[in-house]
């Protein structure tokens, strides 16, 4: 069986916790394989609302288990609330249904002060992180100094290794800006007892993701973030620390690319960002705030992990072209359609003018980026709640022609529409 990749085709939040949740009905291993707890899934089954920030979406599901993959930056106190929460909910977390990778690196306070530290002084151009420590924890593990959790099941390699980290993370807290340093023995301490608790579900997770591939299992790799969001493919420097596209599943989870099978794009019917950076079809005024929502429901555009008003926009077909690209997408899942309901007209952007000229692929750099302006293409809305269709066929027209006009626009088949964040609010085509 193969290796099912879903993937972020904007800007992040697109809903790809609710499609994990969808797909991962049908497989064996569900297995995150980038980012960290700056990503907020969230998962709705009637009244049930999970919102996972590190744990794979798949672990509702109890013949699913879970595996957080070697490309994962882990901040072990965060694993450890969640397991918690979910256990206490009645999901199981056992080592049986989570799993860890030995060569994940770990998140420390360090990391996190740092993030803080950076934005803070990078003032009006701040990117707008997580503050959960992405970006510092991402840095060591490129510099060769970081933190794997396999040393959670060496107490004594653990204890050496946070005071040598935090002694030297304080020199650059207190001398370039001027922060508080951390107490390395609390530190320590801390990561003691995370490590007693954690060390059961450590594994080798390539090792063990090939083996139930080998044996005919069904993997799903679970995307964070976005293909904006990514380190090389995004919009650069207003970006994630890692690779959340197709090629950062493989990496992320020690697997090679003849394994893979179907590559779902999840977009949003709009788009949206949280964060600073370019975004081209950024609406502001009224209908930003009609798509954006007042917050009154759960699904309107306010963070998961963080509570920010998200931005918003007309959906853009050239970011979507550059995520088909990128990622190789085989499939698109479309979600929040619903939330187009009752707009007279709808913008969708076909392509950039850049200098009197048309531009249909999205600019690498930042500067040619700001002199783009979108080509908009006008299509007819529709009426009534759309919440409760479950059949294509079903949904008002002028959906089905926005549908299919995205479709045939990039030329990937859209085969899941979702209607509404509950798992059943699902049109499968
Ligand atoms: P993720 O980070 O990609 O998993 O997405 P988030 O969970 O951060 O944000 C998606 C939000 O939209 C969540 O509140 C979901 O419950 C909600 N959602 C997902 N799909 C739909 C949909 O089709 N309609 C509506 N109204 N809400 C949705
Ligand atoms: P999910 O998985 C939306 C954004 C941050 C910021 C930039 C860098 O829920 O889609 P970081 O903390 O990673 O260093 O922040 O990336 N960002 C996300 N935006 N959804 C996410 O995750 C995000 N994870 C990071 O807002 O702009
Ligand atoms: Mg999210």
């Amino acid at each position: 069986m193969p290796l099912n990749i879903i993937i972020g085709a904007q800007w992040g939040d697109e809903g790809k916790g609710r499609i994990t949740d969808l797909l991962a009905a049908q497989a064996d291993i569900v297995a995150r394989y980038s980012g960290g707890d700056n990503a907020g899934h969230t998962v709705t089954i009637g009244e049930d609302v999970f919102k996972l920030h590190l744990i794979p979406s798949g672990i509702i599901h109890d013949t699913v288990a879970c595996i957080i993959g070697n490309g994962v930056v882990v901040n072990p106190q965060v694993m450890l609330h969640e397991m918690d929460a979910l256990a206490a909910r009645g999901v199981n977390v056992s080592p049986a249904c989570l799993q860890l990778s030995r060569q994940a690196h770990l998140i420390t306070p360090a990391h996190i002060a740092l993030d803080k530290a950076k934005e803070m002084q990078r003032g009006a151009e701040a990117i707008g992180t997580t503050l959960r420590g992405i970006g510092p924890a991402y840095t060591d593990k490129a510099n060769r100094t970081g933190i794997r959790a396999e040393l959670l099941a060496d107490p004594e390699e653990l204890a050496d290794a946070i005071h040598a980290h935090v002694a030297a993370h304080n020199q650059v807290l207190t001398k370039i800006y001027g922060v508080e340093p951390l107490d390395a023995a609390v530190v320590a301490a801390a990561f003691a007892a995370y490590a007693q608790r954690l060390a059961p579900h450590l594994v080798d997770s390539g090792v063990v993701i090939d083996a139930a591939l080998r044996d005919g299992r069904s993997v799903l790799a679970e995307g964070a973030q976005g293909t904006l969001l990514d380190i090389d493919h995004g919009t650069y420097p207003f970006v994630t620390s890692s690779a959340p596209t197709a090629g950062g599943a493989l990496t992320g989870l020690g697997v090679g690319p003849k394994v893979v099978g179907d590559i779902v794009g999840v977009a949003k019917a709009f788009t949206t960002r949280v964060g600073s950076g370019p975004f081209p079809t950024e609406l502001e005024g009224e209908m930003a705030l009609r798509l954006r929502g007042t917050g009154a429901n759960p699904w309107d555009e306010y963070g998961t992990t963080t509570g920010r008003p998200r931005r918003v926009g007309w959906l853009d077909l050239v970011i979507l072209r550059h995520a088909r690209r990128v990622n190789s997408l085989t499939a698109l899942a479309l979600t929040k359609l619903d939330i187009l309901s009752d707009i007279p007209e709808l913008k969708v952007c076909v392509g950039y003018e850049l200098d009197g000229a048309r531009l249909d692929h999205f600019p690498s750099d930042l500067p040619t980026l700001a002199r783009c302006h979108p080509i908009y293409d006008t299509l007819p809305g529709w009426e009534g709640d759309i919440m409760d269709v479950r059949e294509f066929t079903q949904l008002p027209a002028n959906a089905q022609a926005y549908v299919n006009f995205i479709s045939d626009q990039l030329g990937v088949p859209i085969s899941i529409i979702s209607v509404g964040p509950g798992r059943e609010q699902t049109v499968l085509r």
